[in-house]
């Protein structure tokens, strides 16, 4: 009986010292002090042994299974503390390491420029209209008054996709297919943001660009309406203490038509070598609606008159964050761009 008790001591001993992990050490103490654990077998086997040894026997029982307790308690504090080591080791924070840099990032400033001209126009009552940048050659020329064999066509050397088809080289086409949706409901009153393409590539000039169109069709439209929203838009736009000047020009699609200044942004006028020391620096292209287009869009220029104008975006963006190469806006260099307010 004792050999038997000495023998499961120390077979019980040798599983706990050889257990490393705590589901184990669960099974052990089932295997040992569970319902029908050998400890506990053991224990319930009393009434086998002959009566004069069994208080000897239950003693030693007794303390076996005290101590089987005892051992399965510290080794369970031993493994819970190796444990709780090994996560503390995965899941350890330095507190004291700086924090990850965070950048916010902002609009392009081409962006904050278009947004500020539509929201300038809106507010003045403009809707925004939008054409295809791939476009007829119908209305990127010949319903803006330039036929096949109008010279105007030279000026503008494009993207030719087919013989009819092509990158818009302006944003003008808008007009025609505003128009035409819109006849003969008046008043005409959009502006159109959009890309335009040309086979330019130098400082000032990009094979991709951007351009503002403007129309206004009504009855009773006059030159003055052009000069005051004009006036309006540049003093918004550059500030109160801008001025403007028309300047003759000429465009197939407009009649009379003018080139649009404002004061110098930067000498206001004195003359600098932005402005060249004219004290005028040159923002867009506009005139009075030609007959002939508002015809071929579904209006009578018997009844309505119209002013239209063009403006470019990146001209418009260099003078304004004093940049001198158009192609600083597309190479995304963010010395650049953080430096532009
Ligand atoms: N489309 C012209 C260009 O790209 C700009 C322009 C001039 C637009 C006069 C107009 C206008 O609407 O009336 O050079």
């Amino acid at each position: 009986m004792h050999e038997n008790i000495e023998k499961l001591q120390i077979k019980f001993r040798e599983a706990i010292e050889n257990t490393g992990d705590l589901s184990q050490l669960e099974n052990i103490r089932i295997q040992y002090l569970g319902k029908k654990g050998e400890i506990t077998l053991l224990m319930r086997s009393m009434n086998q042994v002959p009566v004069d040894q069994r208080p000897i026997f239950g003693k030693r029982v007794n303390e076996l299974k005290k101590l089987a307790e005892e051992m399965l308690e510290h080794k369970k504090s031993q493994l819970h503390s190796v444990h709780s080591e090994k996560r503390w080791e995965k899941e350890r924070l330095d507190v004291t390491l700086p924090g990850r840099p965070f950048e916010i990032g902002k609009k392009h400033p081409l962006t904050m420029v278009l947004e500020e001209i539509e929201e300038i126009f809106t507010c003045m009552g403009f809707k925004i209209a939008e054409g295809p940048d791939v476009e007829l050659d119908y209305y990127n020329f010949e319903a803006l008054n330039m036929p096949k064999e109008h010279p105007a066509r030279d000026m503008q050397d494009s993207f030719y996709i087919n013989p009819e088809i092509l990158l818009r080289t302006h944003t003008s086409p808008v007009q025609i297919r505003t128009m035409q949706a819109q006849a003969p409901e008046l008043p005409v009153r959009i502006i159109a943001p959009g890309k335009a393409y040309r086979r330019d590539d130098d400082v000032t000039h990009s094979p991709m660009f951007h351009q503002v169109e403007g129309l206004v069709v009504d009855k009773g439209i006059s030159l003055a309406d052009l000069k005051g929203t004009l006036l309006l838009f540049a003093q918004e736009m550059f500030g109160k203490e801008r001025e403007i000047r028309l300047r003759p020009s000429f465009f197939p699609f407009t009649e009379p038509s003018a080139e649009v200044d404002i004061s110098c942004i930067i000498c206001d006028g004195k003359g600098c070598r932005i402005c060249g020391e004219t004290g005028w620096l040159e923002i867009l292209g506009s005139g009075m609606v030609h007959p002939k287009v508002l015809e071929i869009s579904g209006y009578n220029p018997e009844e309505v008159t119209g002013y239209a104008f063009g403006m470019g975006v990146e001209r418009i963006a260099m003078l304004k964050y004093g940049i001198d190469d158009i192609r600083l806006f597309y190479i995304n260099d963010l010395r650049m761009l953080r430096n532009v307010k």
